[in-house]
């Protein structure tokens, strides 16, 4: 039963302010704290209500503490509705979407804690024993980082063929490592610059980092023993020009329509071997994502984000014309940890692969690992590198050794 409900402000990794909170129940408790996007989907939830964090902290948390106190924590999917009902509006504009997805996994945090259970026990049973392929990211470009770098918004690397989550997250760092180096024979004045998922920010053309990405994966790869493969997220929706009707590629001074889209990244997967590619178009082309998904989707993942913004009914359109086999799945996008695992759901039973992620955005709450493990979800996209990033990578390695059968996800 819930005794109290605080929220407070802290700092993410952008040094913005976001919510925090906290479930005290009278025999346990929860904590959790909501991301923040910067190439947010223009679907998603409202993140914060008009004038911020200081409002939820001075006046929403006493209303939703009133409405929640004396209500069972084990109830999630009352709570969240309650949480949707005191906002009133479809977008969660109200209280804001982030405060209703902190609240609601502070409280599942707090139901899991009342059994001495840890969180991804609670959500996935006894019998979970999967873990996630850890989605590295290695180089930032688009709204993650500076002018001069790279259009593409993140290079990453997914290492399919570790055996276990220590192996997974060392090869991703081995890369990030490699990657330095060898930005440093193609753009001589590289300082070490990261951009916001902790990914190095080079100076260089989009294919230049394709070429050097597709290098760090086989070196290290050979060195190490174990597959690696490149991914990408374009987060197209930012490259995309109304108006011209265009892709826009500033760094490398090239526009592409959507026809030349389809067979630029059609062109990427086939010489790079890609094993990932999310958002390669914009979120409102449907029928740009299922063209490329019928040409390539029996070799690469192509995979909706702010196409599909963590909700079931866009996802529902979205397997009625195959447009993707693979959902990013970022619970702020759509306020709520039930709404979340509907959308799960809908995926897994459609074969649609879930991918758990973190915002660019983050804090050091280890939530989304949970979450991945009691999901099922066969990946995890988490950065690589900084702290908010290894908070989740180092909770999943001790998941990793709490589980009596652990084996990485299949796909
Ligand atoms: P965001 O970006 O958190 O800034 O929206 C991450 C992503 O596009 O996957
Ligand atoms: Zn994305």
């Amino acid at each position: 039963i819930i005794e109290d409900v605080q929220v407070r402000k802290i700092l993410d990794s952008r040094g913005n302010p976001t919510v925090e909170v906290d479930v005290i129940t009278w025999n346990g408790f929860g904590r959790a704290a909501a991301p923040s996007g910067a190439s947010t989907g223009s679907r998603e939830v409202v993140s914060f209500p008009e004038g911020g964090v200081d409002v939820i902290v001075s006046e929403i948390e006493d209303i939703i503490a009133s409405e929640l106190i004396g209500m069972d924590a084990e109830d999630i999917a009352t709570i969240d509705e309650v949480l949707r009902e005191v906002d009133g509006t479809d977008n969660l504009s109200a209280i804001g979407g982030n405060t209703t997805v902190a609240v609601s996994m502070a409280v599942a945090k707090a139901a899991a804690a009342s059994y001495n259970m840890p969180l991804y026990k609670f959500l996935g049973g006894n019998l979970v024993n999967e873990l996630p392929f850890p989605l590295g990211n290695m180089m930032n470009g688009g709204a993650h980082a500076g002018v001069n770098a790279p259009d593409i918004q993140e290079f990453l690397v997914v290492p399919v063929g570790a055996k276990n989550m220590v192996e997974a997250v060392f090869a991703n760092s081995s890369i990030h490592k490699k990657l330095k180096e060898l930005i440093q024979t193609k753009d001589s004045n590289f300082t070490g610059g990261k951009g916001d998922e902790g990914g190095w920010v080079p100076n260089i053309t989009n294919d230049a980092a394709l070429e050097i990405q597709a290098q760090a994966c086989e070196e290290v790869g050979d060195e190490l023993g174990i597959e690696i493969r490149p991914s990408l997220d374009m987060a197209a929706s930012e490259l995309w020009n109304a108006d011209e009707q265009k892709y826009i590629y500033a760094q490398d001074g090239i526009k592409r329509d959507t026809g030349d889209q389809i067979d630029f990244v059609k062109d990427i997967i086939d010489t790079y071997n890609m094993f990932y590619v999310e958002d390669p178009f914009d979120e409102s082309d449907f029928d740009g994502f299922a063209q490329l998904t019928s040409k390539v989707g029996d070799k690469c993942l192509i995979c909706g984000d702010d196409l599909f913004v963590t909700n079931k009914e866009i996802l529902a359109k979205g397997i009625e014309m195959n447009a993707a086999n693979a959902i990013i799945i970022k619970p702020n996008q759509i306020g709520s940890l039930s709404e979340t695992y509907a959308t799960v759901k809908l995926a897994k039973e459609n074969d649609i692969v879930p991918v758990v992620s973190h915002r660019s955005g983050e804090t050091t709450d280890a939530t989304i690992a949970h979450l991945a493990v009691g999901f099922g979800s066969p990946m995890i996209k988490t950065g690589a590198i900084g702290g908010e990033r290894i908070a989740k990578l180092n909770e999943l390695i001790r998941i990793e050794e709490e589980l009596p059968n652990p084996k990485m996800g299949e796909f």
